[in-house]
């Protein structure tokens, strides 16, 4: 094993009900005056918005609400936030829903702290961020792992900007998972969180580091359990068990446990990020129209790497390029046959001209300031030529 920190401080409650001990878990982080932020409105159609309020009001906590976080959420809705919170002297950020809905609870409780700043301040790192507001969360979507990660994603509607911010003050105090709580979730968006928490698993697994033989053998388990539990779920809304798998691995996927000892890449990551402030894409369908095209272009760097995932995952005996590139093809056809893009014009509707390829390497690069990605670093030309393979 490679050196490693690793410090999750966040509690867990996992299985049928848990979402019972919300009000308990808050007194016990401090909180009196909770705000609820939710998304689009699907809480309200489950009743558990209702079921929540009711619970925190029986314990007598002030209860106040924020509805209307939208996937890729945005950095002018945590502002307004903000402001409200402020005014009704907040102390701690309840979210209910999926990534998108934790990430703004995130970015608000930490803006409580820095009344007078734009929270993109924090984001583009122009303040250091010092403290945040005790945050926990109830799950209704496995997917980004947002849950438990130390990480949060905002879009700035003015500048185009997805950016994601990673720092210790992103680990909420709680994490309530409930899959029952999933079950509502659309097809589509079980199928992106399915794709995404592979990837969270597949960006650290392509790393430069070697011999971190226990950090291989979890992120094998984890990637061989949803590629066996994902159609499971999709093809039953109601499965308690698929549900349950694809659960965990959404949180521990993402907390870092699947890379310890490892450098993240996520350079996927940082492409799908751009073509979802572009296109306003699903975050999950961002990346499986990149993956394939991403792996083609750097496989050679570590082909028996490739060839291993193959033999774990898809029983692929080949080994050299032939090896390699069976992997690739099978995973590509893993997403596609969840129902996702596996190229820009699945993903957009169209074939993006020359113009539109440039802007999106230029947003990747910082306009030619930096490459990305650790496992094989990616530069302009790269980048550019990556975004070439996958725009069919
Ligand atoms: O808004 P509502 O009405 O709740 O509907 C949501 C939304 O439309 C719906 N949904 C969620 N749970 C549901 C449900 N509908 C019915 N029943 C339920 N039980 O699903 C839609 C998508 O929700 P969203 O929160 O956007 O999905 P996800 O969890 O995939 O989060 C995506 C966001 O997280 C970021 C992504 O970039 C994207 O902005 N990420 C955050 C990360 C982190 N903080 O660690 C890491 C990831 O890599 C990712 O970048
Ligand atoms: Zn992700």
């Amino acid at each position: 094993m490679q050196k490693f920190t690793f410090h999750c401080p966040t509690e867990v409650i996992f299985g049928k009900d848990s979402e019972n001990c919300t009000a308990d878990l808050i007194k016990k982080y401090n909180g009196h005056n909770v705000l609820i932020v939710f998304g689009g409105g699907s809480i309200k159609r489950t009743g558990l918005l209702d079921k929540i309020i009711t619970q925190l009001k029986e314990a007598s906590l002030f209860v106040s609400t924020l509805g209307g976080v939208q996937p890729n959420p945005l950095v002018s809705f945590v502002n307004n936030g903000v402001k409200k919170a402020l005014a009704q002297n907040i102390d701690f950020v309840l979210a209910i829903g999926g990534g998108s809905v934790i990430d703004t609870a995130k970015a608000i409780a930490h803006g409580l702290q820095y009344p007078t700043h734009d929270i993109w301040d924090i984001w583009t790192k122009k303040i250091k961020l010092e403290k945040t507001t005790p945050f926990g969360s109830i799950v209704t979507l496995a997917a980004a792992g947002s849950e438990t990660s130390d990480s949060s994603v905002l879009t700035n509607e003015q500048t185009k900007q997805k950016r994601g911010l990673s720092t210790p003050f992103n680990r909420p105090r709680f994490a309530i998972m409930n899959p029952e709580l999933t079950f509502t979730a659309p097809k589509v968006q079980k199928a992106c969180g399915c794709a995404d928490i592979l990837m969270h698993t597949l960006e650290r697994y392509f790393a430069k580091e070697q011999d971190n033989y226990m950090t291989d053998y979890i992120a094998e388990g984890l990637m061989k359990d949803v590629i066996f539990y994902a159609p499971k779920m999709l093809a039953n809304p109601q499965d308690y068990l698929s549900h349950s798998e694809i659960m965990y691995c959404g949180s521990l996927s993402h907390n870092d446990i699947t890379g310890l000892g490892r450098t993240k890449d996520f350079s996927v990551h940082k492409f799908g990020h751009e073509l979802s402030a572009k296109f306003d894409a699903t975050h999950g369908a961002s990346l499986t129209t990149m993956w394939a095209s991403w792996a083609r272009y750097v496989y050679k760097h570590d082909i028996e790497r490739f060839c291993h995932l193959g033999k774990v995952l898809f029983d692929i005996s080949e080994t050299g390029e032939d090896g390699a590139i069976k992997t690739i093809n099978a995973l590509e056809e893993f997403f596609y046959r969840l129902g996702l893009p596996i190229c820009i014009s699945q993903l957009t509707g169209k074939i993006l001209d020359e113009t539109e390829l440039k802007y999106l390497t230029d947003m990747c690069t910082d306009n030619n300031s930096k490459a990305i990605g650790t496992f094989n670093p990616l530069n302009y030309e790269d980048v550019y030529t990556i975004f070439k393979m996958a725009n069919h």
